[in-house]
């Protein structure tokens, strides 16, 4: 189930961060004006109950988010950029790791480090920027199955239609929340025109 983000602000924001003239400085904070906008997307259909309340005039039934544990699991490293956000816009977020690093010749991701909170019963976003062999993306949704998540959504900025159409493969209900859907992959299996390594252009490495 793919859902992308339809909005003037993030088309300017995805083109900005595509330039390759922008520097890490200008790069993180439009990673995190798109990441916002995404969060706010994938989590429409939060619940929400009725609460009671008095405005400065009168008594009224407002709505606010039912309490319901969310953890939001970033796929280091270039995940990390995309967790702000999600804390920013809910505080008592939870928050996992998984650390897998795509091998250069291969594309085949490696895992390196995974520390999860508990995620039975609790919704996880899987953040990730970059959806392009869709292999990584793949593997963290393998851990957050086996630690007993099952209400999972994958919130990506750049997809590839082969990442997309992995994921679906794999797993055909699962959301998957992206800021652009790019043409395809090139012989390194890089997205194209995608905007580069993400994690680089992050971090400045
Ligand atoms: C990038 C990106 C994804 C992965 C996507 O990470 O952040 O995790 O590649 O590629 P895939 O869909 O083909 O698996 P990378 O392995 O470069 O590590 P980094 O985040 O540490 O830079
Ligand atoms: N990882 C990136 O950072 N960029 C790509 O285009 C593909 C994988």
């Amino acid at each position: 189930m793919l859902h992308v983000l339809d909005h003037p602000l993030a088309a300017h924001v995805i083109t900005h961060l595509r330039d390759k003239t922008t520097k890490p400085a200008t790069f993180r904070t439009l990673c995190y004006q798109i990441s916002l906008l995404l969060a706010i997307e994938a989590t429409r259909t939060l619940p929400t109950e009725e609460k009671s309340i008095e405005t400065p005039l009168e008594p009224m039934t407002g709505r606010v988010l039912t309490a319901q544990p969310l953890v939001v699991v970033p796929i280091l490293r270039a995940g990390l950029g995309m967790v702000q956000p999600l804390l920013d816009l809910f505080p008592d977020v939870s928050v996992g790791y998984i650390g897998l690093e795509r091998d250069h010749a291969t594309a085949v991701a490696r895992s390196y480090y995974c520390k999860l909170p508990p995620l039975a019963g609790r919704r996880v976003l899987l953040v990730d920027p970059m959806l392009a062999t869709g292999g990584s993306a793949v593997q963290a949704i393998e851990v957050v199955r086996a630690q007993g998540g099952t209400d999972i959504t994958l919130i990506t900025i750049v997809s590839s239609p082969e990442g997309v159409a992995e994921v679906a493969r794999h797993d055909p209900r699962l959301p998957v929340f992206t800021a652009a859907l790019d043409r395809e992959l090139n012989a390194k299996r890089y997205i194209l025109p995608g905007l580069g390594d993400f994690g680089d252009r992050l971090y400045g490495t």
